[in-house]
């Protein structure tokens, strides 16, 4: 993609692109679209208020999307929604693009480029509890893995580590060695799947322990490159239309509660261009 057909994105759809998570994890997605559409404008929901989301039963996922979304749709009106969980992705996606006629991109474990990638037939998988056991993860196997050994390792401490982190205090190494002995243990491991969006967020210190001879994927890349192609119909579709609000606006950061200690977490979001931080009651 040109640089100049980036620039015409931005220039051209108004509105911006809504990534959506429980907490801080949707930063690793919102790292690789900035860097693929550096000028687009985001709109980020952290939706603190049912955090930790890999703890919560399918059942009240769905229940909150269908009040959350058509809420978001209206107060931002955004041109795309990006699911920047899997734990959400995996449960509400279907739910979520019923009854809305936004385009909505979810984030789902990268099981299949980590197949093809593995050359020991060994692979890992990272999630949270809730992806790990969602029927959708499943089949993702099935379809993908189902000739490989997989070691699956569903943690909802590691989220909390990523949160940690993004407010400024260290990751704790025993923690995280706790959590991963299963892949510590296991022999020929070569790739493993971070499948929650929290986890890039801590990935060096996963590669420390893990070693750097471990391949590390996740969906990041995948996501930003549909999210360009998504925007780019979008202009084409509305090429013909005149566009006088197209000038950029600044990041916009919302939590759904307001976080214990918000001003910890400031310095990290200011990192990502994400100056305006507020509290929204939905
Ligand atoms: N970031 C979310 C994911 O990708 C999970 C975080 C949580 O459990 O709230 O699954």
């Amino acid at each position: 993609m040109c640089y100049s057909l980036r620039m015409n994105i931005s220039t051209t759809i108004a509105n911006s692109i809504l990534i959506f998570d429980s907490g801080i994890g949707g930063i690793s997605i919102v790292d690789e679209i900035v860097q693929r559409l550096p000028h687009s404008t985001l709109v980020y929901v952290a939706d603190n208020k049912l955090y930790p989301y890999g703890t919560q039963t399918e059942e009240a996922l769905v229940t909150r999307a269908l009040t959350l979304f058509p809420a978001l749709e209206a107060r931002y009106c955004p041109a795309v929604i990006v699911i920047a969980c899997n734990s959400a992705s995996t449960i509400m996606l279907d739910e979520v693009r019923k009854i809305t006629h936004i385009p909505v991109i979810g984030v789902v474990p990268a099981i299949k480029p980590a197949a093809r990638h593995s050359k020991s037939g060994n692979i890992g998988l990272l999630a949270t509890k809730g992806t790990i056991s969602r029927q959708y993860t499943e089949s993702l196997i099935s379809q993908f893995a189902s000739t490989l050994n997989m070691i699956k390792i569903g943690s909802d401490v590691l989220v909390s580590l990523a949160e940690n982190k993004s407010r400024g205090l260290p990751v704790d190494m025993n923690i995280l060695e706790r959590e991963l002995s299963p892949l510590l243990d296991a022999k020929n491991v070569d790739t493993v799947v971070l499948g929650c969006t929290h986890f890039p967020l801590i990935s060096q210190e996963i590669h420390q322990l893990l070693g750097s001879h471990i391949t590390l994927i996740d969906s990041g890349k995948a996501v930003a490159r549909r999210t360009e192609e998504v925007l780019l119909t979008l202009a084409e579709t509305n090429a013909s239309q005149k566009n006088h609000d197209a000038e950029k606006a600044p990041h916009t950061f919302a939590f759904t509660a307001c976080p214990p200690n918000i001003e910890q977490i400031k310095p990290f979001l200011r990192s990502r261009g994400f100056r305006q931080v507020h509290t929204i009651n939905i």
